[in-house]
């Protein structure tokens, strides 16, 4: 039989990756297709040939529409990232009855919603593997191994260069802009690297996480989005004192009240093996209620490990070519008729632990009035520390624990200690999870 033709839209650091391993792999990878997988054309702006040896081969153009719009080719792999063009390249591909593999995390949680009814409409695939955690196959391991379960919650390290930053920081001390660079010259980071600092990637990775887990539209709009510019070396010291990690997490979860959709620094009690994740790995635990906890880990960015998850998503295409397009996998994991409409919830409505660090005047009566306005509150205090001042001065950090608590009463606490003439500046705080099974 013919290979399979595909388009390649984009050379960068995973288009490279992929014609890379598709080449090096060819015949592993005919073998578990049924065919041969050949990207016979590609279109990118500028490329690095010397780090793609076998280039040569494909035909390589700087015109995308052109390669959509190629009837000998039956499937287009989007690796150019962002919104636009993106959008309306996909949008042709399956107009012209294309399948699309793409590792567009932005386009999925933007846009997604559009993209798979037009996929539908069209009797289409749209595969999207390496958009979400890189190499680790979590898409397919949520949409069809834990298909049984009822998925309660889902928290992961979702962005390889927030924790390759953050891992760099505690291990080595090195500086944030440092670390960033780095991370840039692997090819890790994304165009614009405050999508990974600011959080914004994490939350289009979350987006996709929570619909696949829930089933759920995509509502990348209401996924609460915090990064790690405001993360001090002193709260990750603090932190560690107090027997946790911080690391930057995207947390999903199912309550009678609605659905949690966040992104932000979380303290991780240090015997869990999420906080144990460094570098540039990823990891999502998925709590189902048949299977329990469950943890899957690997690579979350470079050239390779995502390409992998393309690779993997062309095969299931191929595979895919002579089925009924009623009887695939949905795009979502639940059929796009049985899609819920759960209310997702704001920030004020979510529960969740806090850490919190007050600067306070050491003199007496501070902590009673600051635990009196936590108490009145309703919020427990689990632990407190407090740290010496320094030579000569007269303000205390103050560090203390809380229990769960709903996050909009604790706000409003914090506003009251804030008040408070023993307090200088503003209280940092950052949530708490234990994820416990
Ligand atoms: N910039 C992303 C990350 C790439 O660092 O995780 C993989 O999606």
């Amino acid at each position: 039989m013919e290979p399979v033709k595909v388009g390649l839209l984009g050379l960068g650091t995973v288009g490279g990756g992929t014609v890379n391993v598709l080449t090096r792999n060819a015949e592993e990878i005919a073998r578990r297709a049924g065919r041969g997988i050949q990207i016979t054309h590609a279109a990118a702006r500028q490329y690095n040939a010397a780090a793609i040896p076998e280039i040569g081969r494909i035909d390589v153009c700087d015109d995308a529409f052109a390669v959509v719009d190629n009837p000998e080719l039956e499937i287009i792999v989007e690796l150019i990232g962002g919104y636009s063009p993106a959008r309306e390249l996909v949008l042709r591909a399956i107009e012209n009855g294309k399948h699309v593999v793409t590792a567009n995390k932005a386009l999925i949680a933007l846009h997604g919603n559009e993209i798979f009814a037009a996929a539908q409409a069209k009797g289409v695939t749209v595969a999207f593997e390496a958009a979400v955690a890189g190499g680790i196959p979590i898409i397919k391991a949520m949409r069809e191994g834990l298909a049984a379960n009822r998925i309660q919650w889902v928290a992961g390290i979702i962005n390889g260069t927030g924790n390759f930053i953050l891992s760099e920081m505690r291990d080595k001390g090195r500086e944030f802009a440092d670390v960033l660079a780095e991370a840039q010259a692997l090819g890790y980071a994304e165009a614009d690297p405050t999508f990974d600092v600011e959080g914004i990637d994490a939350a289009h990775k979350l987006t996709i996480l929570a619909s696949i887990a829930f089933g759920i539209p995509l509502q990348f709009d209401k996924t609460y989005t915090e990064g790690i510019t405001r993360i001090e070396p002193q709260d990750v010291k603090y932190a560690e004192s107090l027997g946790y990690r911080i690391k930057h997490l995207g947390i999903a979860r199912k309550t009678e009240n609605g659905v949690e959709m966040r992104v932000h620094p979380t303290l991780v009690p240090e015997r869990r093996l999420l906080a144990n994740v460094n570098g540039v790995m990823n990891a999502v635990l998925v709590k189902g209620d048949a299977v329990g906890p469950t943890l899957f880990y690997g690579a979350g960015a470079g050239a390779e490990p995502t390409a992998s998850a393309v690779v993997a998503d062309l095969v299931d295409v191929v595979r895919a070519l002579t089925t009924d397009p009623e009887n695939r996998v949905p795009h979502l994991a639940f059929h796009p008729g049985e899609l819920s409409d759960l209310t997702i919830l704001s920030m004020d409505k979510v529960e969740t632990a806090f850490y919190l660090r007050l600067t306070v005047v050491d003199e007496p009566g501070v902590m009673a009035r600051i635990a009196g306005i936590l108490g009145d509150a309703g919020i427990s205090i689990e632990a407190i520390q407090q740290k010496e001042p320094a030579m000569g001065g007269v303000e205390i950090s103050l560090i203390l624990l809380t229990r769960r608590v709903i996050e909009g009463d604790m706000m409003r606490a914090i506003a009251q200690i804030e008040k408070l003439d023993s307090v200088a500046g503003k209280v940092v705080y950052i949530r708490v999870e234990h994820l416990a099974g």
